[in-house]
Protein backbone atom coordinates (compact mmCIF):
# COMPACT_ATOMS: atom_id res chain seq x y z
CA UNK A 1 0.00 0.00 0.00
CA UNK A 2 1.53 3.05 -0.69
CA UNK A 3 0.81 6.56 1.25
CA UNK A 4 0.20 9.92 0.30
CA UNK A 5 0.67 13.27 1.24
CA UNK A 6 -3.26 14.13 1.86
CA UNK A 7 -3.80 10.94 4.07
CA UNK A 8 -0.44 10.90 6.16
CA UNK A 9 1.03 13.98 7.82
CA UNK A 10 5.31 13.40 7.53
CA UNK A 11 5.50 13.39 11.29
CA UNK A 12 4.32 9.23 10.68
CA UNK A 13 6.97 8.04 8.36
CA UNK A 14 10.03 5.83 9.56
CA UNK A 15 13.29 8.06 8.90
CA UNK A 16 13.57 5.23 6.09
CA UNK A 17 10.59 6.46 4.69
CA UNK A 18 11.33 10.27 4.83
CA UNK A 19 15.25 9.35 3.63
CA UNK A 20 13.67 7.33 0.68
CA UNK A 21 11.40 10.31 -0.09
CA UNK A 22 13.33 13.31 0.64
CA UNK A 23 15.81 11.37 -2.36
CA UNK A 24 13.03 11.63 -4.64
CA UNK A 25 11.94 15.13 -3.93
CA UNK A 26 15.81 16.49 -4.26
CA UNK A 27 16.25 14.82 -7.85
CA UNK A 28 12.61 16.32 -9.09
CA UNK A 29 13.54 19.62 -7.68
CA UNK A 30 17.36 19.65 -7.94
CA UNK A 31 18.09 20.69 -4.68
CA UNK A 32 21.23 20.38 -1.83
CA UNK A 33 20.69 19.43 1.47
CA UNK A 34 23.53 21.25 3.90
CA UNK A 35 23.40 20.72 7.12
CA UNK A 36 25.63 22.07 9.92
CA UNK A 37 27.59 19.25 12.54
CA UNK A 38 25.31 20.49 15.15
CA UNK A 39 21.90 18.80 13.81
CA UNK A 40 20.70 15.74 14.68
CA UNK A 41 22.19 12.82 13.25
CA UNK A 42 19.61 11.65 10.90
CA UNK A 43 19.57 15.42 9.14
CA UNK A 44 23.36 14.28 9.23
CA UNK A 45 22.90 11.42 7.24
CA UNK A 46 20.41 12.77 4.64
CA UNK A 47 22.49 15.99 3.95
CA UNK A 48 24.38 16.42 0.73
CA UNK A 49 27.13 18.33 2.49
CA UNK A 50 27.64 18.46 6.39
CA UNK A 51 30.52 20.93 7.25
CA UNK A 52 30.66 23.55 9.95
CA UNK A 53 29.81 27.40 9.03
CA UNK A 54 32.53 28.12 6.69
CA UNK A 55 32.51 24.65 4.56
CA UNK A 56 28.77 25.80 4.39
CA UNK A 57 29.10 29.39 2.91
CA UNK A 58 31.10 27.73 0.63
CA UNK A 59 29.06 24.83 -0.77
CA UNK A 60 26.66 27.18 -1.01
CA UNK A 61 28.44 29.57 -3.11
CA UNK A 62 30.20 26.39 -5.37
CA UNK A 63 27.14 24.53 -6.46
CA UNK A 64 24.77 23.76 -9.25
CA UNK A 65 21.31 22.68 -7.50
CA UNK A 66 18.30 25.18 -8.69
CA UNK A 67 17.42 24.72 -4.62
CA UNK A 68 19.41 24.80 -0.94
CA UNK A 69 17.39 22.78 1.49
CA UNK A 70 20.07 24.46 4.63
CA UNK A 71 19.12 22.29 7.77
CA UNK A 72 21.10 25.11 10.12
CA UNK A 73 20.04 28.12 11.92
CA UNK A 74 19.06 31.04 9.98
CA UNK A 75 21.88 33.54 9.91
CA UNK A 76 23.46 30.29 7.82
CA UNK A 77 20.74 29.77 5.34
CA UNK A 78 20.30 33.52 5.03
CA UNK A 79 24.16 33.75 4.32
CA UNK A 80 23.31 31.33 1.58
CA UNK A 81 21.05 33.47 -0.01
CA UNK A 82 22.66 36.36 -0.15
CA UNK A 83 25.77 34.39 -2.25
CA UNK A 84 22.71 33.00 -4.24
CA UNK A 85 19.96 35.71 -5.00
CA UNK A 86 18.86 33.25 -7.89
CA UNK A 87 18.21 30.42 -6.51
CA UNK A 88 15.09 29.31 -3.85
CA UNK A 89 17.02 28.46 -0.10
CA UNK A 90 14.40 26.80 2.15
CA UNK A 91 14.93 25.96 5.93
CA UNK A 92 12.74 23.05 7.66
CA UNK A 93 11.93 25.96 10.44
CA UNK A 94 12.63 29.40 9.81
CA UNK A 95 12.59 29.95 13.53
CA UNK A 96 15.48 28.57 14.38
CA UNK A 97 17.55 31.38 14.78
CA UNK A 98 21.00 32.19 16.82
CA UNK A 99 20.53 34.09 20.17
CA UNK A 100 24.27 35.30 19.50
CA UNK A 101 23.36 36.60 16.15
CA UNK A 102 20.32 38.15 17.75
CA UNK A 103 22.48 40.01 20.80
CA UNK A 104 24.00 42.11 18.29
CA UNK A 105 21.24 44.69 17.02
CA UNK A 106 21.95 47.13 14.00
CA UNK A 107 21.10 50.33 15.41
CA UNK A 108 22.86 49.83 18.89
CA UNK A 109 26.13 47.91 16.63
CA UNK A 110 26.06 51.57 14.69
CA UNK A 111 26.63 53.11 17.80
CA UNK A 112 28.98 51.01 18.71
CA UNK A 113 30.82 51.39 15.61
CA UNK A 114 30.70 55.95 15.94
CA UNK A 115 32.54 54.69 19.89
CA UNK A 116 35.62 53.18 17.16
CA UNK A 117 36.21 55.29 14.61
CA UNK A 118 38.56 54.27 12.26
CA UNK A 119 38.40 50.83 13.21
CA UNK A 120 38.03 47.88 10.74
CA UNK A 121 35.10 45.68 11.35
CA UNK A 122 35.56 41.98 11.36
CA UNK A 123 32.37 40.16 12.29
CA UNK A 124 31.52 36.70 12.91
CA UNK A 125 29.46 35.13 10.91
CA UNK A 126 27.05 34.03 13.37
CA UNK A 127 25.35 37.54 12.41
CA UNK A 128 21.80 39.03 10.75
CA UNK A 129 22.44 40.35 7.24
CA UNK A 130 22.33 43.62 8.86
CA UNK A 131 25.27 43.39 11.14
CA UNK A 132 27.11 42.15 7.93
CA UNK A 133 26.14 45.52 5.79
CA UNK A 134 27.90 47.48 8.54
CA UNK A 135 31.03 45.27 8.46
CA UNK A 136 34.50 45.10 6.03
CA UNK A 137 35.19 41.26 6.61
CA UNK A 138 33.10 38.27 7.81
CA UNK A 139 34.80 35.27 9.75
CA UNK A 140 34.05 32.10 10.81
CA UNK A 141 35.76 30.11 14.09
CA UNK A 142 38.03 28.14 11.17
CA UNK A 143 39.48 31.54 9.20
CA UNK A 144 38.99 33.92 11.56
CA UNK A 145 43.31 33.83 12.73
CA UNK A 146 43.99 33.50 8.84
CA UNK A 147 41.90 36.82 8.10
CA UNK A 148 43.79 38.83 11.62
CA UNK A 149 47.00 37.68 10.16
CA UNK A 150 46.17 39.68 6.81
CA UNK A 151 45.58 43.17 9.50
CA UNK A 152 48.46 45.34 9.43
CA UNK A 153 49.24 45.33 13.11
CA UNK A 154 48.71 49.45 13.52
CA UNK A 155 45.19 48.81 12.42
CA UNK A 156 42.26 48.74 14.99
CA UNK A 157 39.73 46.83 15.06
CA UNK A 158 36.38 45.74 15.99
CA UNK A 159 34.72 42.01 16.69
CA UNK A 160 31.32 41.29 17.21
CA UNK A 161 29.38 39.59 17.75
CA UNK A 162 30.84 37.00 20.24
CA UNK A 163 33.00 37.94 22.96
CA UNK A 164 34.68 34.64 23.81
CA UNK A 165 35.66 34.21 20.52
CA UNK A 166 37.06 38.05 20.06
CA UNK A 167 39.09 37.71 23.82
CA UNK A 168 40.62 34.08 22.36
CA UNK A 169 42.04 35.84 19.18
CA UNK A 170 43.21 39.18 20.75
CA UNK A 171 45.05 37.18 23.03
CA UNK A 172 46.52 34.71 20.85
CA UNK A 173 47.24 37.96 18.44
CA UNK A 174 48.44 40.03 21.19
CA UNK A 175 45.86 42.81 19.41
CA UNK A 176 44.07 44.96 20.75
CA UNK A 177 40.35 44.50 19.59
CA UNK A 178 37.09 46.45 20.91
CA UNK A 179 34.83 43.09 21.78
CA UNK A 180 30.62 43.79 21.36
CA UNK A 181 29.58 41.65 24.43
CA UNK A 182 27.40 39.06 22.81
CA UNK A 183 28.21 35.68 23.46
CA UNK A 184 26.75 31.78 22.41
CA UNK A 185 24.69 30.60 25.77
CA UNK A 186 25.44 27.20 24.88
CA UNK A 187 29.29 27.60 24.89
CA UNK A 188 29.65 30.17 27.51
CA UNK A 189 27.68 27.90 29.98
CA UNK A 190 30.50 25.34 30.38
CA UNK A 191 32.03 26.51 33.68
CA UNK A 192 35.95 25.92 34.89
CA UNK A 193 34.65 24.29 37.58
CA UNK A 194 32.63 21.13 36.51
CA UNK A 195 35.49 20.98 33.59
CA UNK A 196 38.03 20.15 36.43
CA UNK A 197 35.89 18.09 37.66
CA UNK A 198 35.25 15.90 34.64
CA UNK A 199 39.21 16.38 33.15
CA UNK A 200 40.00 14.91 37.15
CA UNK A 201 37.43 12.35 36.84
CA UNK A 202 38.84 10.91 32.95
CA UNK A 203 42.97 11.78 33.31
CA UNK A 204 43.41 9.73 30.06
CA UNK A 205 40.67 11.97 28.31
CA UNK A 206 41.98 14.95 26.59
CA UNK A 207 39.75 18.36 26.89
CA UNK A 208 39.41 19.76 23.11
CA UNK A 209 37.04 22.90 23.19
CA UNK A 210 35.55 25.59 21.09
CA UNK A 211 36.93 28.97 20.95
CA UNK A 212 33.24 30.59 21.86
CA UNK A 213 34.05 29.21 25.35
CA UNK A 214 35.32 31.04 28.23
CA UNK A 215 38.53 31.69 28.61
CA UNK A 216 38.38 29.80 32.11
CA UNK A 217 37.78 26.91 29.80
CA UNK A 218 40.18 27.31 27.06
CA UNK A 219 43.27 27.15 29.45
CA UNK A 220 42.43 23.90 30.14
CA UNK A 221 41.68 22.42 26.44
CA UNK A 222 44.83 20.45 24.96
CA UNK A 223 43.06 22.01 22.02
CA UNK A 224 41.15 24.76 20.68
CA UNK A 225 39.32 25.15 17.53
CA UNK A 226 36.42 25.35 15.07
CA UNK A 227 34.15 22.87 15.13
CA UNK A 228 35.77 21.21 11.98
CA UNK A 229 39.29 21.29 13.83
CA UNK A 230 37.89 19.91 17.11
CA UNK A 231 36.87 16.99 14.45
CA UNK A 232 40.14 17.06 12.59
CA UNK A 233 41.85 17.16 15.55
CA UNK A 234 40.47 13.94 16.83
CA UNK A 235 41.01 11.91 13.85
CA UNK A 236 44.81 12.61 13.96
CA UNK A 237 45.57 12.73 17.66
CA UNK A 238 47.45 9.75 18.96
CA UNK A 239 44.95 9.99 22.39
CA UNK A 240 42.15 7.63 22.90
CA UNK A 241 39.32 9.47 24.83
CA UNK A 242 38.57 13.71 24.25
CA UNK A 243 36.04 15.29 26.13
CA UNK A 244 34.51 17.56 23.84
CA UNK A 245 33.27 21.59 24.89
CA UNK A 246 30.95 22.36 22.06
CA UNK A 247 27.75 21.47 20.47
CA UNK A 248 27.51 17.98 21.19
CA UNK A 249 26.04 16.87 17.84
CA UNK A 250 29.58 17.14 16.62
CA UNK A 251 30.03 14.10 18.48
CA UNK A 252 27.97 11.83 16.15
CA UNK A 253 30.77 12.90 13.24
CA UNK A 254 33.69 11.85 15.74
CA UNK A 255 32.55 8.69 16.97
CA UNK A 256 31.81 8.21 12.82
CA UNK A 257 35.66 9.25 11.86
CA UNK A 258 37.08 7.23 14.80
CA UNK A 259 35.19 4.66 16.03
CA UNK A 260 37.41 2.98 18.36
CA UNK A 261 37.71 6.27 20.22
CA UNK A 262 35.64 7.77 23.27
CA UNK A 263 33.60 10.95 23.31
CA UNK A 264 32.32 12.19 26.56
CA UNK A 265 30.15 15.82 25.66
CA UNK A 266 31.33 18.24 28.53
CA UNK A 267 28.72 18.50 31.19
CA UNK A 268 26.99 22.28 31.55
CA UNK A 269 26.51 21.25 35.68
CA UNK A 270 27.05 18.52 38.04
CA UNK A 271 23.83 16.81 37.00
CA UNK A 272 25.61 16.11 33.41
CA UNK A 273 23.50 18.46 31.68
CA UNK A 274 25.04 18.62 28.12
CA UNK A 275 25.34 22.54 26.59
CA UNK A 276 22.64 21.58 23.21
CA UNK A 277 21.89 24.27 21.27
CA UNK A 278 17.81 23.68 21.00
CA UNK A 279 17.59 25.95 18.12
CA UNK A 280 19.99 23.49 15.85
CA UNK A 281 17.58 20.62 17.26
CA UNK A 282 14.70 22.40 15.68
CA UNK A 283 15.38 20.89 12.86
CA UNK A 284 14.03 17.58 12.00
CA UNK A 285 12.95 15.54 9.29
CA UNK A 286 9.50 15.87 9.13
CA UNK A 287 10.18 19.31 8.74
CA UNK A 288 12.65 19.22 6.17
CA UNK A 289 10.86 16.20 3.88
CA UNK A 290 7.69 18.96 4.73
CA UNK A 291 9.28 22.35 3.18
CA UNK A 292 10.87 20.72 0.10
CA UNK A 293 7.21 19.70 -0.51
CA UNK A 294 5.74 22.95 0.25
CA UNK A 295 8.69 24.88 -0.63
CA UNK A 296 8.95 26.94 2.67
CA UNK A 297 9.64 28.56 4.98
CA UNK A 298 11.64 30.22 2.02
CA UNK A 299 14.43 32.63 2.91
CA UNK A 300 13.76 36.68 1.24
CA UNK A 301 17.09 38.87 1.19
CA UNK A 302 15.49 42.19 0.22
CA UNK A 303 17.92 43.41 -2.88
CA UNK A 304 19.55 46.44 -1.28
CA UNK A 305 20.42 44.83 2.01
CA UNK A 306 21.84 41.63 0.00
CA UNK A 307 24.36 44.09 -1.76
CA UNK A 308 25.21 45.70 1.30
CA UNK A 309 25.69 42.63 3.23
CA UNK A 310 27.29 40.38 0.16
CA UNK A 311 30.60 42.90 0.23
CA UNK A 312 31.85 41.42 3.63
CA UNK A 313 31.45 37.92 2.98
CA UNK A 314 33.04 38.03 -0.42
CA UNK A 315 36.23 39.31 1.69
CA UNK A 316 35.77 36.36 4.08
CA UNK A 317 35.97 33.81 1.22
CA UNK A 318 38.42 35.77 -0.49
CA UNK A 319 41.07 35.94 2.13
CA UNK A 320 39.90 32.29 3.29
CA UNK A 321 42.98 29.74 2.86
CA UNK A 322 42.14 27.68 -0.08
P1 LIG B 1 31.48 26.72 13.53
O1 LIG B 1 30.54 25.84 12.83
O2 LIG B 1 32.08 27.69 12.58
O3 LIG B 1 32.50 26.02 14.36
O4 LIG B 1 30.60 27.62 14.54
C1 LIG B 1 30.02 27.06 15.65
C2 LIG B 1 28.64 27.53 15.87
O5 LIG B 1 28.28 27.87 16.95
C3 LIG B 1 27.74 27.55 14.75
O6 LIG B 1 26.59 28.22 15.09
FE1 LIG C 1 24.02 30.18 17.84
FE2 LIG C 1 25.43 28.94 19.73
FE3 LIG C 1 23.46 27.64 18.54
FE4 LIG C 1 25.72 28.19 17.21
S1 LIG C 1 25.52 26.85 18.96
S2 LIG C 1 23.63 28.46 16.48
S3 LIG C 1 26.25 30.19 18.10
S4 LIG C 1 23.26 29.48 19.82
Amino acid sequence: MTRDLASHSPATFSHQELFQKIGVLKKEMNAIILAHYYTVPEIQQVADIVGDSLALARAAEKNDADVIVFAGVYFMAETAKILNPDKQVLMPDAHAGCPLADSCPADEFRKFKEQHPGSIVITYINSTAEIKALSDITCTSSNVEHIIRQIPENQQIIFGPDRNLGAYIAKKFNREMALWQGYCYVHDDFSEEYMLKVCSEQPDAELIAHPECQEEVLRHAVFVGSTKALLDYTVSSSCRKFIVATEPGILYEMQRRSPGKLFLPAPKALDNHRGVCTQMKQNTLAKLYQCMVNRKPEIVVEETLRLEALGSIRRMLQMSPG
